[in-house]
């Protein structure tokens, strides 16, 4: 069975004492390690100081990396620091990356590559835009996104990652996906991995949903039977609403 993963994204959110705060609260928390892992992106700058949180329940992602394992990079982190600090994944290809810092898929690809090299597993995301759904291209989005980066890996590297599946109109503006649209896109991802990586790889990987995931919703998302949990944006800032997110699983 494939356990659950909730995962705060803070974004450029909160500040050190504020993100302190919150993760104190969430290591309080009594999870069953069985079902569920709590992973938290906070801002990078706070990554060595919030080292302490790691458990078997309670891990640290970074939200970016570069894909050159060092070199004159003005403001970049490598896969290779993060790794230097035991953290254990990362997230790549966000939409908010990929269009105001003009990642491309190909570049994306790169990255999960340098994780990969350095044991760090990528939360690799893709999504589709509102005019791309509308236009009915959305499948051919996701198969482009995911495609460029699977044609890279080994069956063996797919154990190490994680999908969140994010469709771009729904991120920060409180519109989620219909729990239908979602199981519908994740099943869609599952055939993918199977054809590019083997049936067993998709059978084992994990998929989020992402997008406004917020307590009142995130049970119906979560008992989809291809969603394996969430990536969470704003409900992730307050200590209440990721536990009422973390309750539904
Ligand atoms: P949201 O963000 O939950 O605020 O919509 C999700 C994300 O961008 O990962």
């Amino acid at each position: 069975m494939r356990k659950k993963i909730v995962a705060g994204n803070w974004k450029m959110n909160l500040t050190f004492d504020e993100g302190r705060q919150l993760l104190n609260e969430l290591r309080l928390l009594r999870l069953d390690d069985d079902k569920v892992e709590v992973i938290v992106a906070p801002p990078s700058l706070y990554l060595s100081q919030f080292s302490f949180t790691n458990s078997n329940t309670l891990s640290l992602a970074a939200q970016n990396c570069h894909d050159k394992p060092s070199g004159a990079y003005t403001g970049e982190q490598s896969a290779a620091m993060l790794a230097s600090l035991k953290i254990g994944y990362c997230i790549l290809g966000h939409s908010e990356r990929r269009s105001m810092f003009h990642e491309s898929d190909e570049w994306v690809a790169d990255k999960v590559m340098a994780c990969f090299a350095e044991g760090v597993s990528p939360i690799l995301c893709c999504g589709e835009t509102l005019a791309e759904r509308e236009a009915g291209r959305h499948f051919d989005v996701i198969t482009k996104q995911l495609t460029t980066v699977f044609k890279r890996m080994d069956k063996k590297q797919a154990a190490y990652m994680i999908i969140a599946y994010e469709p771009v109109w729904a991120i920060g503006t409180g519109v989620t996906a219909s729990s239908d649209q979602a199981q519908e896109m994740h099943a869609f991802i599952r055939s993918l991995i199977s054809t590019e990586l083997g049936r067993e790889e998709a059978e084992e990987m994990r998929i989020l949903y992402g997008g406004s995931v917020k307590g009142s919703n995130a049970k119906e998302l979560f008992d989809q039977s291809d969603v394996d949990g969430g990536l969470v944006g704003g409900a992730s800032l307050d200590f209440s609403s990721f536990k009422d997110i973390i309750d539904a699983i």
